[in-house]
């Protein structure tokens, strides 16, 4: 596929064969910090690290995180994402942020979801780490055009908001 693209030169389809994400951070907790840095393929940076991100399938992505959480996420606890996926299909679920599975489905790949979310309490703590993974060679829509745009949010057991944030991505 990527070869007879190649062939073809068409630059445009290359650039499109992959995911591309943006994000804008809402708000973070007053006694909390994020940094998540890609070492390449990141147009821009801010306050809480890369962003304008493209990346081809079958492409290493390497960086490091620096997060600091400045107090417990204790059972009851949230993880909630609330998209809508070429526009207007939405995608929407509501998970326990730590101590049970989390299970979705995904809309338009139908593709059902379960994993464990970490044990309670996830203890306030810095974490600093640098990763380097291979993204899947094939790509999971089979090359269809796929965007998803919404909001990312965990809430602590308390019902307030530990980060939020807006996405906008795209998947072919
Ligand atoms: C929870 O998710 C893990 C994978 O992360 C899976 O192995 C396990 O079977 C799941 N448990 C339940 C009860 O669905």
């Amino acid at each position: 596929m990527k070869f007879s693209i190649g062939l073809l030169s068409l630059p445009a389809l290359i650039a499109a064969d992959g995911i591309q994400f943006s994000r804008t951070i809402n708000s973070l907790a007053d006694d909390s910090s994020l940094s998540l840095k890609f070492d390449s393929g990141c147009a821009s940076e801010d306050d809480y690290g890369s962003n304008d991100c493209s990346f081809a399938w079958g492409s290493e992505v390497s960086g490091s995180v620096d997060a600091n959480l400045g107090h417990d996420l204790a059972d009851g606890s949230t993880f909630s994402v609330d998209l809508k996926l070429d526009k207007f299909i939405s995608w929407s679920f509501s998970c326990a942020a730590c101590g049970a599975n989390c299970t979705t489905s995904v809309p338009i790949v139908n593709q059902d979801v379960n994993f464990a979310m970490p044990d309670c309490p996830i203890t306030a703590d810095g974490i600093t780490q640098a990763f380097d993974e291979a993204l899947p060679t094939d790509s999971p829509t089979k090359g269809v055009k796929v965007t998803a745009t919404g909001t990312i949010e965990v809430k602590d057991a308390a019902g307030d908001s530990v980060i939020s944030m807006d996405i906008d991505a795209t998947v072919q």
